[in-house]
């Protein structure tokens, strides 16, 4: 029991990224190059948007610096790369040297603050970076006057309501301001000595570890796009509540035709404002369910980190994909597809709710 333990704080967005959740996941670098280059070229066509269409484009990137990378192989006239952490800068400016390229400029600032030199922008290229924005209207104020007429700016944002976003907005509440990524890493050693599934391990941190993490709907998009008087292009569909295998992140195009009123930022934003939507609890089934787990994981703060630890960690095995290995067989296991997956995920956080309830009552 260590209920008077002091807790500590949440880990800086400054030095989060780069030393917890991309030194796991980007170890080949080789291989992050590959899965950046698909990833783009994914994204850009889901908008329809073909690589020669990049020709002679300035590009805006935030992030780990490999999409910096892929743009600037694409041809792109300019790339401007953004990042709060000076690992992610401190790399990619190792990388242009090295490589002599002279149109990647590389700062590190907060977005919220500043875009440092970026300007005249036709794509801004917005990957799973806008739902862990402290100020996300500051960010889109700094950002709208940057961009130059019929410019795009592409998100990428975690789709509130769906199975992965819906379980770990519960999960962080035993974890943030509380555990340390080591103690997680310790946790899942011990669940799993003989693998490690460095993809899983890094986004399990990211997950239960960053310091801002929200989820939104999509037509709290459409609603900004509106107030600010944008084309919208925002295909995904507009569920509450789904726990099969939809995608756990949603993709909005905002289409800039020419110069954009800031007066419109007068009124708050949909995505802007403190309060998000996290959660759509539709069924009485699901409300109870999320009732119980809040209890288990609250009642998580009367045990000791290692035993905390050791059921969060349990219960993210719920959360997403992790690559199993038989070790009697010495074999990767493979999973056939679940027809009833969304009330097999239920069924199964139910019974892991009364085990690890029943086990922490011993
Ligand atoms: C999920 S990660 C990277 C996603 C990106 N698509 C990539 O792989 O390059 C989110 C990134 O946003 C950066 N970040 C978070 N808040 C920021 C801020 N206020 N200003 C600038 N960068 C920020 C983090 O340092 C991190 O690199």
């Amino acid at each position: 029991m260590s209920s008077d333990r002091i807790a500590p704080q949440a880990l800086p967005m400054t030095t989060f990224y780069a030393e917890h959740v991309h030194s796991h996941i980007h170890t080949d670098h080789q291989q992050t190059l590959q899965k950046y280059r698909n990833r783009i070229q994914a994204e850009l066509a889901k908008f329809g948007i073909s690589e020669n269409q990049l020709h002679d484009k300035t590009i805006l990137d935030v992030g780990s610096g490999w999409q910096a990378i892929v743009f600037q192989e694409l041809g792109c006239r300019q790339v401007y790369h953004l990042d709060i952490n000076r690992k992610h800068v401190e790399f990619l400016n190792h990388y242009i040297t090295e490589n002599q390229i002279d149109n990647i400029k590389s700062e590190q600032v907060d977005i919220s603050q500043s875009l440092g030199s970026a300007k005249h922008i036709d794509l801004a290229f917005i990957a799973g970076v806008y739902h862990h924005l402290q100020n996300r209207e500051d960010f889109i104020k700094n950002l709208l006057p940057n961009m130059t007429a019929n410019s795009d700016i592409l998100f990428r944002v975690y789709r509130s309501g769906t199975w992965s976003r819906w379980l770990v907005s519960a999960l962080r509440i035993a974890t943030i301001d509380r555990l340390t990524p080591a103690q997680l890493l310790v946790a899942y050693r011990l669940l799993h000595p003989y693998g490690l599934d460095n993809q899983f391990v890094g986004d399990m941190i990211d997950d239960l570890l960053t310091p801002q993490w929200l989820a939104f709907h999509p037509r709290e998009f459409i609603a900004d796009a509106e107030q600010l008087k944008l084309q919208c292009q925002c295909s995904a569909e507009p569920f509450a509540i789904d726990f099969s295998s939809q995608d756990e992140n949603f993709r909005v195009k905002w289409h800039i035709t020419d110069y954009v009123d800031l007066d419109c930022l007068h009124q708050p934003l949909a995505t802007g404002q403190a309060h998000v939507a996290e959660i759509f609890d539709t069924s009485p089934e699901i409300i109870d369910l999320r009732r119980q787990l809040i209890d288990l994981l609250k009642s998580l703060h009367d045990h000791a980190d290692r035993d905390a630890a050791l059921v969060i960690v349990s219960l993210y095995f719920l959360v997403r994909k992790h690559t199993n290995i038989d070790v009697f067989n010495g074999q990767i296991l493979h999973a056939t597809p679940n027809r009833n997956l969304a009330a097999w995920r239920i069924e199964h956080l139910r019974k892991s709710v009364i085990h690890f309830r029943d086990w922490l009552s011993q």
